[in-house]
């Protein structure tokens, strides 16, 4: 189980994308969180930066879609170059075709769950997707505290994994930073979303050396 480190650069200066990316060359992934006002009570970014962001930067970006109808919207950000597309179970009306659509595309596709709902009846989708990605805080802001009542529920995801395989990713995003990073690796979490526990910091890349390093201990021992 490597350990992947995914920036979150909702914490960044968004008037500086292609610098902040360009901070954070050790990255596996830049976390780009797409929110709609709608389905979370906030306001990000779109396709048209997403776009940009593709020509500013070779990491991979890891899109998290927090919008309504991601049905609608999805297949538009593997279109253009997303490594990584992440709908929510909440929001979907037809998981199966948007998660399809999505890797025919050429991307990873992935699915979300906010901290209040439960990983079991999505075992059926484990087929569908490349990433489970599991909120740790209740998505829409950066900067929250992380939530470790999500830690059972990781415990399931990763023997539901398993189980399956093994090769599904499971991912957090939410709260992790170097004083809770090591709880959610030892629950059996691989890729860790960081936002201000990164962008806060005086040395961003400095910081993802220090969540990949304590991730990757705990990884080791459990
Ligand atoms: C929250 C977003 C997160 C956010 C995490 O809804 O999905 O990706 O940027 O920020 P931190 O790491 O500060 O909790
Ligand atoms: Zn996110």
């Amino acid at each position: 189980m490597a350990v992947q480190i995914s920036p979150s650069i909702l914490s960044a200066d968004f008037a500086r994308l292609a610098e902040e990316a360009a901070a954070v060359p050790n990255a596996d992934w830049l976390h780009v969180d797409v929110m709609d006002n709608h389905f979370v009570p906030n306001l990000t970014l779109g396709l048209p930066v997403v776009e940009s962001l593709l020509k500013a930067t070779s990491t991979p970006l890891d899109c998290h879609l927090m919008i309504e109808d991601p049905d609608r919207w999805a297949p538009a950000y593997a279109e253009a170059g997303a490594g990584s597309v992440t709908i929510h179970a909440e929001a979907a009306k037809a998981p199966v075709r948007t998660l399809r659509q999505i890797r025919s595309l050429g991307a990873r596709a992935a699915l979300a769950l906010n901290p209040g709902t439960a990983v079991e009846p999505y075992e059926g989708l484990l087929g569908e997707i490349d990433m489970l990605l599991l909120m740790t805080v209740e998505p829409g802001f950066g900067g929250q505290k992380f939530l470790d009542m999500v830690l059972p529920k990781i415990r399931t995801a990763r023997t539901l994994v398993e189980r399956h395989g093994g090769q599904i990713w499971i991912q957090v995003d939410g709260g992790v930073t170097t004083e809770t990073i090591e709880r959610c690796a030892e629950a059996g979490a691989d890729v860790f979303v960081a936002g201000s526990a990164v962008y806060g910091a005086d040395d961003p890349s400095a910081a993802v050396d220090a969540l990949r390093s304590q991730a990757t201990a705990t990884a080791g021992r459990s």
